[in-house]
């Protein structure tokens, strides 16, 4: 990492990943809504749930939350549109999920071969600096942490949020998106599921018997919990790979505490150590998937020493729940465009689109369209899309149509399914597939590993007898267009 001191100018040197400034965006698209008067305690979960579940929900930003000052706020929905999505990206703003995940492809590929040159760069102070509280001043309560949903654990400070640790032996940083439960005002548990990089690095310090130090940015330009929420190489910073896709370094400080770099217009971070063995309850809460597949565990607990914010911070929320789900979309339009490059570089031919669908958590029920080209085409395609690197793990139901279905549209897809399919023939089973102990259904299996079944369904028209197969009885693609054009009125 480069030390360097830069002023805070956005294209100073660096970029301090500025919330405030994309807040200015999304205002500027229409896509962000004020709420005011919400309680911490459920409501602000529940209005949240009700606003994702919207045909194009509104980023929203909550303020006067009850028991709070005005200015303490909460911004939940920040990457559920693809106008948004876009944004924060750095694409060029796209309206339909089908063109996002088209701008999309190839780039996690170059982003990820640019990472390596694109070191984030260090600043001397930064608008995260604007309030410090230290030793008996903290209280993580100084902002209003929600209470998400009925069956939760505790207060949730941490959902969108981006977890930075440093490796025990090298000077790897990463940065994770992993939950964090309020435990007292100086004490928040982390769930850090095992493999993730965030739990090796606890797993080096708890073995040597070493405080773990840890950063927690709890706000801040989305962009730092997109990218701290997906898979990037082992050995890599998330901030390299931020950086890659700014064509910009990272304008980073460093904690007083702990000298972990985190964003420098971060809206809140907390900064202090588990110390060693500090392991409390933590959960339940809610999974991607719409389930609370477990009951309360053991995490380790940050025993925060230092809390910087900015003047009237921003809480960045975005808890899992039933999808479609504040990360669902998001998640659903990365996964859909790895999915379409791995099946073309599998050498799948004449793939239309790919979407892998929110109500499966991005995981369980993906779908893609093909324009058949020979015997057993569709076969292929489908257990390509089951069983590739990044749709193997949680895959359920894969699903191959013809090309005039959308398969990110969940009515044409069942049509296709009724109606093209023969269950005797059509379905495809694939045994001790690679599952999770996440899973909802695990419960039922009968395996002692993490296995599951999946299912590939071919919903194409039989190869062998597409020329006998009914035409659709629908109005034309060009009778559609014309009607259309002419009665824009109805349309
Ligand atoms: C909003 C959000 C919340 C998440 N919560 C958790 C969590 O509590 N625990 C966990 O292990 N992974 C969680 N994940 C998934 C991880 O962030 C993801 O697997 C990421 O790749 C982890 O970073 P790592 O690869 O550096 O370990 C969450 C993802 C998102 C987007």
């Amino acid at each position: 990492m480069k030390h360097e001191t830069v002023g805070m100018k956005r294209d100073a040197g660096g970029n301090p990943l500025d919330l405030h400034a994309w807040l200015r965006d999304v205002e500027a698209l229409g896509e962000l809504k004020e709420v005011r008067g919400a309680d911490w305690n459920l409501e602000l979960g529940a209005i949240s749930e009700l606003n994702v579940k919207k045909e194009r929900p509104p980023a929203l930003l909550f303020d006067e939350i009850a028991g709070y000052p005005k200015g303490f706020r909460v911004l939940t929905c920040s990457t559920s549109s693809p106008a948004r999505l876009s944004s924060i990206l750095r694409l060029p703003v796209q309206t339909t999920h089908r063109r996002l995940v088209d701008e999309l492809r190839d780039k996690p590929r170059v982003w990820q071969a640019q990472a390596a040159k694109c070191e984030p760069v260090v600043v001397q102070g930064g608008p995260v600096f604007e309030n410090v509280q230290k030793g008996a001043e903290v209280d993580v309560l100084t902002f209003p942490a929600p209470f998400w949903h009925e069956l939760d654990g505790g207060r949730y400070i941490g959902t969108g949020c981006s977890v930075v640790t440093r490796d025990f032996d090298s000077d790897w940083v990463n940065a994770g998106a992993y939950r964090v439960m309020v435990h007292d005002r100086s004490h928040v548990a982390i769930d850090m599921i095992p493999g993730k990089h965030g739990r090796i690095h606890y797993e080096k310090y708890k073995k040597a018997g070493e405080p773990f130090p840890v950063a927690i940015v709890l706000g801040g330009d989305p962009l730092g919990y997109l990218i701290s929420g997906i898979e990037i190489p082992f050995g890599m910073c998330e901030y390299n790979y931020m950086g890659a896709i700014l064509k910009q370094p990272v304008a980073v400080v460093r904690g007083e505490a702990t000298g972990l770099p985190f964003p420098s217009a971060s809206e809140i971070v907390l900064e202090g150590c588990v110390q060693p063995n500090d392991e409390r309850p933590e959960g339940p809460f809610g999974e991607f998937h719409g389930y609370y597949p477990g009951k309360a565990g053991k995490a380790p607990v940050v025993t925060v020493e230092r809390i910087y914010y900015r003047n009237n911070p921003i809480l960045m929320g975005s808890p899992p729940a039933k999808p479609p789900n504040d990360y669902s979309y998001s998640k659903a339009v990365m996964r859909s465009s790895l999915l379409h490059d791995a099946l073309i570089a599998a050498g799948v031919p004449e793939i239309q689109a790919v979407w892998a669908h929110e109500i499966g958590g991005a995981r369980m029920f993906n779908v893609v369209s093909i324009k058949q080209l020979y015997a057993g085409h569709a076969r292929q395609a489908g257990h390509i899309l089951n069983q590739c690197g990044v749709g193997a793990y949680m895959s359920r139901y894969s699903v191959v149509v013809d090309e005039d279905i959308d398969p990110s549209n969940l009515q044409e897809v069942i049509w296709a399914v009724a109606t093209r399919s023969d269950p005797a023939t059509s379905i495809d089973i694939i045994q001790r597939g690679m599952g999770s102990k996440n899973d909802p259904m695990y419960v039922t299996y009968p395996y002692d590993a993490a296995f599951s079944s999946k299912a590939i369904i071919d919903a194409c028209r039989p190869y062998d007898h597409l020329d006998e197969f009914p035409a659709v009885a629908e109005a034309s693609k060009a009778l559609q267009d014309k009607i259309r054009a002419k009665w824009k009125d109805l349309f």
